[in-house]
């Protein structure tokens, strides 16, 4: 690799945004999301240095097809560029369709907000207990996610998605992302493990809030002050970037033999699945069922996720280092770790070729990830493969030490049974053609 290699804080490298959390950045909680300085800066650097300063900019498009939240597409539409989202998990979606409607909007976000949470002043808390509305869920799910809540959680849970779904769309766009934060924080899910799991932390503290003998009117209270911080949210962001919030947003189709979508984009920045850091689908899993995908779908839509997924497209990896790590696996005779390896390489480079090919650059953020307790440097292999196989050149890597992350930590990682030695760095790449 011919390209630069250095040591930086990478979120210094960015001046744009105050904290991670800033505006819609901070809207809406998910595993592995980037931080924006880790957008802002490549982008940036790349429209510095396409435009020079003077060509209008709307004719960009940055595509992600790893687009999890779609972080991507708030930082190029702040920068007046069009996105284009690919993810296997439908949540991307549901957010990104929310902030077209809501960002789309003629009247004030601050009008719809008040709309809004003068339906929620309305419910009348005490008469809800015991009594279920009409979802359009079907049976099979309202009985799974039954399971995750305290009745009477569940009660007012179910009777807050009833609102959801009688409300014009408008309104339904601004209620999603608050209402599945308290969705999420009141069920006995633990937010802080890898995927759908409960813990004895989690359950102490949702049957402590029950001993208050206020906890509707508290709960509503909290709900309604997400509302309120959801659209200052989008309001603020309205005032920075007044344009269109022109986003292509694929959720990629669980069938097997379905090709992949080709990218139309002139840049790729994108983050793919950290090896098998983490199960997207199932630490998704209560969001998607209250959002109407049946449990078969979500079941489906798991077993297709990177690295997980079975099938293997035909794809030569055409890296020295990953043949050296192949031969690492296969000395040891670890057969679990080969079929992880194949699969996630084959994967993630057909879907990152597809992504580029109308692409001049890519910006990929990997981090050094574990394989049953062996580091794989995935920005190498990536590197090497669009270098040897595809005359990219390699321009930099940079190594950040990260100083933040909300990865639960355990003794043994829930995946391989090993002891758990997640990544403590992670890597920018940028190749350019
Ligand atoms: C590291 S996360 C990306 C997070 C994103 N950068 C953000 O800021 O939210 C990797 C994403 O890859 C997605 N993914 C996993 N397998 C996939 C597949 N087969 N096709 C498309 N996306 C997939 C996961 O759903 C997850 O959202």
């Amino acid at each position: 690799m011919s390209g630069i290699s250095s040591t930086v804080t990478l979120r210094d490298l960015d001046t744009t945004v105050d904290s991670t959390t800033d505006g819609l950045f901070g809207l809406t909680k998910y595993p592995a999301k980037f931080i924006p300085q880790l957008v802002n800066y490549p982008l940036d650097s790349w429209l510095a240095n396409e435009t020079a300063g003077n060509s209008p900019r709307v004719q960009y498009l940055v595509t992600d097809p790893f687009a999890g939240v779609g972080t991507v597409a708030i930082s190029a539409h702040l920068r007046g560029l069009k996105s284009q989202l690919w993810d296997i998990n439908p949540l991307m979606g549901h957010y990104n369709q929310a902030h077209a409607v809501v960002l789309s909007s003629q009247s004030p976000v601050i009008h719809l907000a008040s709309a809004l949470t003068d339906r929620l002043h309305d419910l009348r808390l005490y008469d809800l207990d015991g009594e279920y509305p009409v979802l359009p869920l079907d049976s099979k799910s309202i009985q799974y996610l039954g399971d995750w809540y305290h009745p009477l959680i569940f009660s007012l849970v179910s009777h807050l998605w009833h609102v959801y779904y009688n409300s014009p769309d408008k309104q339904k766009a601004l209620l999603l992302a608050p209402l599945l934060r308290v969705t999420n924080k009141w069920s006995y899910n633990d937010l802080q493990r890898q995927k759908l799991c409960r813990s004895d932390r989690k359950t102490r503290y949702v049957n402590s809030w029950l001993r208050n003998l206020n906890w509707r009117q508290e709960f509503l209270k909290e709900l309604i002050e997400y509302v309120n911080d959801a659209a200052n949210r989008y309001a603020d962001h309205k005032l920075r970037a007044p344009w269109q919030y022109d986003t292509s947003i694929t959720v990629i189709s669980p069938d097997r033999n379905a090709t992949l979508p080709v990218g139309h984009g002139n840049v790729v920045i994108t983050s793919p699945p950290y090896l098998q850091a983490q199960e997207y689908i199932r630490a998704s899993k209560l969001p998607l069922l209250w959002l109407g995908h049946s449990l078969d779908e979500v079941r489906t839509r798991s077993k297709m996720e990177i690295p997980y997924c079975q099938s293997l497209p035909t794809q030569e990896i055409a890296s020295p280092m990953f043949d050296h790590v192949r031969r690492f696996y296969d000395r040891d005779n670890n057969k679990r770790a080969l079929a992880v390896l194949d699969s996630y390489f084959t994967n993630t480079v057909n879907a990152l070729e597809r992504a580029s090919q109308s692409a001049t650059d890519i910006y990929l953020i990997v981090g050094s990830a574990n394989l049953y307790g062996t580091s794989v440097p995935l920005h190498i292999i990536f590197s090497e493969h669009f270098v040897y196989k595809l005359g990219w050149s390699h321009r930099f890597t940079l190594h950040d030490r990260i100083v933040a992350k909300t990865l639960f930590k355990t003794p043994v990682n829930p995946a391989t049974n090993r002891i758990d030695q997640r990544m403590d760095t992670e890597q920018l790449v940028w190749l350019s053609r």
